[in-house]
C-alpha cells in the first residue's frame, strides 16, 4: 500500500488539525515529553490511526518501529 504524507509535515513541531485547526503537539517524545506517557492514551490512538490508514491494527513490531523511529528524533 501507498502511505501518503502531507509535504512538510514532521513529527517534531506543532501542526494543525485539517479540519478542526485545531493545534497539535509534536508527536516526537523529545518534542513533547507527555508523548506516550499514557498507555492508555497510546493504544487507543494506535488503534484508531492504524485502522484507519491500514485498515487493521499495527502489530506490537510494528508499534515498536514507529516509537524507535519517533526516539531517533531530538531537539
Ligand atoms: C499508521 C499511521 C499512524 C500512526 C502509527 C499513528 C500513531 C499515533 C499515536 C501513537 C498517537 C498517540 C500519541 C500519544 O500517545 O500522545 C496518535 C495521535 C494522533 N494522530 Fe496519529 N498515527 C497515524 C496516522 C494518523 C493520521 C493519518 C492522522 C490524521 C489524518 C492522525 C491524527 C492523529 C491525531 C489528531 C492524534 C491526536 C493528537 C493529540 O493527542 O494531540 N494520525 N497517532
Amino acid at each position: 500500500m501507498e502511505l501518503r504524507i502531507v509535504p512538510g509535515a514532521v513529527p517534531t513541531r506543532a501542526e494543525k488539525h485539517a479540519s478542526t485547526g485545531k493545534s497539535i503537539a509534536p508527536l516526537a517524545p523529545g518534542f513533547s515529553p507527555e508523548r506516550f506517557t499514557d498507555v492508555a492514551k497510546t493504544e487507543k490512538w494506535f488503534r484508531r490511526n492504524c485502522n484507519d490508514v491500514m485498515k487493521r491494527e499495527c502489530s506490537a513490531a510494528e508499534k515498536a518501529d514507529v516509537l524507535s523511529w519517533l526516539m531517533t528524533l531530538k531537539p
